[in-house]
């Protein structure tokens, strides 16, 4: 709790650090009721500045402080000073050795930072400043240092102890207790420190690298779920030569460890060496885990594996360079994931997601750049903006220099800077510096928040055979920022004749056409870019591919929109034609709500979808992605003013009318794949994923015709299915179906069934919390008290307060503001228990400014109440203050 220092941290007050830590050798003694730390430090002054000796300050929280010695010298209370958060001395020499011995109860660290037990072993969790509750240190990523740790324990409690590196020694001791060490030759920052003991199994394999070294690779998890983690390991094999053929990077380690932890504030940590995971992103097999959660597993274990390079050999130099790893990172998984399933799918679902949650926030109150100048809290900056729009970022730059050049600046990249703390300028300069681009005016997309706006004119000219673009950007204000310059905003563009072909592309001024797909560099605020040898008007599909994170608008008309839907041979973008379209409708129809008028479906939503349904020929997986209305979250960013109800009623009169009227493919569709999936064992793979997404949003239509055969087939498919995509799918279709006798068996009996798995059970909670069907509240509230349920397991906080706040848009935002006043008492107990939890919680209502009057006052008066709760941590008070402010 520190509301009296949560001061703000600016970039610009960066500066290098007075000390290094050159060795750092650690012994754990773990005991029940508490652990004892010994640090030892070799330490110098950093000779890149003046000889004189400064002060020392080491960061340190929590912590008991036993004993320290400098160089041998027992110092007492009078040689340093200590606060809540420093301890400070005088150093005497330029090198000199601090020990220190501290005394710190993981036992009852309920918010997950630093040395925590999880169901009964230990783990931990140093990014970003976790390390300061382990240890006295300079807990900065900018110091880095060789680590030996030893961790002593119970032998039977604990037959597992790991730490960084590679095993170097190990024995027994007397009362039943083990050591063993462990020495990471790589120097590293203390955020990737890790040690876990505990009664674990493992899963071990081998991977040769490309210089034919020999890997260890193992999985650890709790016996119970050996069972659950072939999934991960193979992943873990493909990403590590993924990274070796796209990047060239190989591993370094003689071993790669991934640990399983059920108490986990994210979703993993790239620790050295000794991954840790939630174990929500390790743990996957057919009856347990959907193909939403296999494909989430081997994209988890890819992005912190991929780490090992982008983030750890090459780290970053200060918390505001976080979007160097993070962006980067993502940008790396995102393409390993496209190139293990399918590109399009893949790309569409990033875009959808982008859209609805990074574009909020880019519009909230917390809206910051890639690259922030100032936070309170760096726990609050692990962001949509920092990963997501950083991996966009990321994306831009491999369009505007092509692959070759790219992976030449990536090279380039981690060749110059192997070993040390570096900015996201080290990273463009790269790219620079190996493709010959200038990326200067680039690199106001590291520093300026908010989303851009790419507005799109034609103009075609019969005589002269042009046909010119005119682009208008523009970026509105964000906290802190109101004025924007112009963006480097790469549009990836075709144009389309009458027939839907591609026409050949040249620019005026252009000696010949070249290609039928181009990117066109939009670099100012208005900018014409004209194309000749145009004979008939065409039809522009812009921004193939999401070529960059803005919001693109051109006045489509609804034909037009059906025509890209059927012709655009860029996959993405026909998807996103059926998206425009159906928000026009949405949109019409949520007019028609507000004036009180008659609903009236446009019926050429109707006719789009039909063909999608009839043409046997297309991949599924985009059908099913084509039949997926956009969702609630994103008709409300999209919203001027968001009106909930209206929002709902549209888009729940839309589907009522789409599943009626189309019950015959949709049916058709349904039953073809549903024998195919029962003739079928499950297997992890794009071609499979698709049939059964397909088969599962036909299903949700169906049911909503509330027919017999519907919900016989529902039933049949719950009960008869191998694996938890087919049988998830039919529970949430029964959860929000009126049949209120089956839905209450199928709930019964998945519990009962499920009662020892706690990551199915998260599942129980989120089918019901995001339930639309009225009394969403009482239900939810209902559910805390179940025995499954705890607020000191975030897995179980985000399924259940989470996925009511985030998804069930209705039910939470209640006209007489309960939802609301129920998710601040939730903070205000969480902020005791776990601030980080506590404030992603509360995102939901930073968003107030985009409801009407009455709801407005109603959120901020629940902002209003936690603020004036008592001690708030720093988390929280950042994260409501600047909402109200
Ligand atoms: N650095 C982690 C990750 O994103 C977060 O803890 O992988
Ligand atoms: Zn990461």
């Amino acid at each position: 709790m520190r509301t009296e220092q949560s001061k703000t941290i600016y970039l610009k007050d960066y500066r290098a650090p007075d000390y290094l830590i050159d060795e750092t050798h650690l012994t754990f003694e773990l005991f029940e009721d508490h652990t004892l730390v010994h640090a030892q430090l070799v330490m110098r002054r950093n000779p890149e500045l003046s000889a004189e000796l400064p002060v020392l300050s080491l960061d340190g929280q929590q912590l008991e402080l036993l004993r320290i010695t400098l160089d041998d010298r027992e110092l007492t209370a009078a040689d340093y000073q200590l606060s809540d958060s420093h301890l400070t001395l005088q150093p005497t020499q330029a090198s000199f050795v601090i020990d220190s011995t501290v005394r710190i109860h993981p036992e009852s660290n309920t918010a997950l930072e630093g040395l925590y037990k999880s169901s009964g072993m230990f783990c931990t969790q140093c990014e970003a400043e976790g390390f300061r509750k382990i240890t006295y240190y300079l807990d900065r990523p900018d110091v880095m240092s060789k680590f030996t740790t030893t961790v002593s324990g119970d032998k039977q409690k604990y037959p597992i102890l790991l730490s960084n590196g590679n095993p170097i020694a190990s024995g027994s001791e007397e009362g039943g207790r083990h050591w063993a060490t462990w020495e990471d030759p790589f120097k590293k920052p203390a955020y990737l420190f890790a040690l876990v003991a505990g009664d674990l199994w493992c899963v071990e394999d081998k991977f040769t690298t490309l210089s034919s070294r020999e890997v260890t690779l193992r999985i650890y998890v709790e016996p119970e779920n050996i069972d659950k983690v072939q999934h991960a390991m193979d992943s873990l094999k493909k990403s590590m030569k993924w990274d070796e053929e796209v990047y060239g990077r190989e591993y370094d380690l003689d071993i790669f460890m991934i640990v399983a932890v059920n108490d986990f504030n994210m979703g993993a940590m790239e620790n050295k060496g000794l991954n840790i995971f939630n174990s929500s992103c390790v743990l996957a097999r057919a009856e347990t885990a959907t193909d939403a959660a296999h494909q989430r597993v081997e994209a988890v274990v890819a992005h912190e594996y991929f780490h090992n390079w982008s983030g750890n050999r090459v780290t970053c130099r200060d918390w505001f360079q976080l979007s160097l790893k993070e962006g980067f990172t993502v940008f790396r998984d995102a393409e390993f994931s496209a190139d293990m399933n399918s590109r399009t799918v893949k790309r569409i679902e990033d875009v959808a997601y982008l859209r609805t949650h990074q574009f909020a926030e880019d519009a909230g109150p917390m809206a910051h750049p890639v690259r922030p100048d100032a936070y309170m809290e760096i726990s609050n900056f692990y962001t949509l903006t920092i990963y997501e729009k950083g991996s966009e970022v990321l994306r831009m730059i491999h369009t505007l220099l092509g692959n070759q050049a790219f992976r030449k600046g990536s090279d380039l990249y981690f060749e110059r800077h192997d070993g040390q703390a570096v900015t996201c300028d080290d990273f463009v300069k790269a790219m620079e510096d190996a493709s010959g681009i200038d990326l200067t005016q680039f690199k106001r997309w590291y520093t300026q928040a908010g989303t851009p706006r790419l507005a799109v004119s034609e103009a075609f000219d019969a005589t002269a055979r042009t046909y010119t673009l005119n682009f208008t950007q523009s970026c509105p204000a964000t906290p802190g920022q109101s004025d924007k310059l112009p963006f480097v905003i790469p549009v990836e563009l075709g144009l389309l004749d009458a027939r839907g072909n591609d026409l050949p592309l040249r620019l005026q001024g252009e000696a010949a056409a070249s290609g039928t797909s181009r990117v066109l560099s939009v670099t100012e605020a208005q900018q014409s870019f004209t194309f000749v040898d145009i004979a008939e008007q065409p039809l522009p599909s812009l921004l193939r591919g999401f070529s960059a994170p803005v919001k693109l608008s051109f006045p489509y008309d609804r034909d037009q929109l059906m025509f890209l839907m059927q012709h655009d041979s860029d996959g993405f973008n026909r998807w996103e034609a059926g998206q425009q379209l159906s928000v026009q409708v949405l949109q019409e129809l949520i007019g028609q709500q507000q004036r009180g008028e008659a609903l009236v479906l446009d019926q050429r939503l109707v006719t789009a979808l039909r063909s999608l349904l009839q043409d046997g020929r297309l991949d599924q997986a985009m059908v099913a992605e084509m039949l997926s209305l956009p969702g609630e979250a994103y008709l409300t960013e999209i919203s001027e003013v968001a009106d909930v109800e209206a929002i709902h009623g549209a888009r729940e009169f839309a589907r009522q009318q789409l599943a009626e009227a189309l019950f015959e493919p949709l049916w058709q569709r349904y039953q073809a794949n549903r024998e195919v999936s029962k003739g079928t064992p499950y297997v992890a793979e794009a071609e499979h994923f698709a049939r059964r997404s397909l088969q599962n949003i036909a299903l949700s239509y169906l049911m909503l015709t509330g027919k017999p055969e519907v919900l016989a087939a529902t039933l049949e498919q719950y009960e008869a299915c191998d694996n938890m995509t087919e049988r998830l799918t039919a529970l949430a279709v029964l959860v929000n179906s009126p049949f209120e006798a089956e839905r209450g068996k199928a709930l019964e009996a998945f519990a009962e069934h499920f009662k020892d798995n706690a990551l199915v059970m998260d599942q129980w909670f989120s089918v019901q919390a995001a339930s639309t069907l009225p009394g969403g509240l009482q239900r939810v509230q209902a559910l805390m008290q179940h025995p499954a349920f705890t607020l000191k397991n975030p897995n179980k906080v985000r399924a259940l307060i989470g996925a009511f706040a985030g998804q069930n848009l209705v039910n939470f935002h209640l006209a007489d503001g309960s939802g609301y006043r129920f998710l601040a008492d939730q903070v205000i107990t969480l902020n005791a228990l776990n601030p980080q939890i506590a404030s992603r919680l509360l995102a939901p209502l930073t968003r107030w400014r985009k409801y009407a009057a009455a709801r407005q006052a109603l959120m901020k008066a629940e902002l209003e109440r936690i603020l004036a709760s008592g001690e708030l941590s720093a988390d929280v008070y950042e994260v409501v203050s600047k909402s109200l402010a």
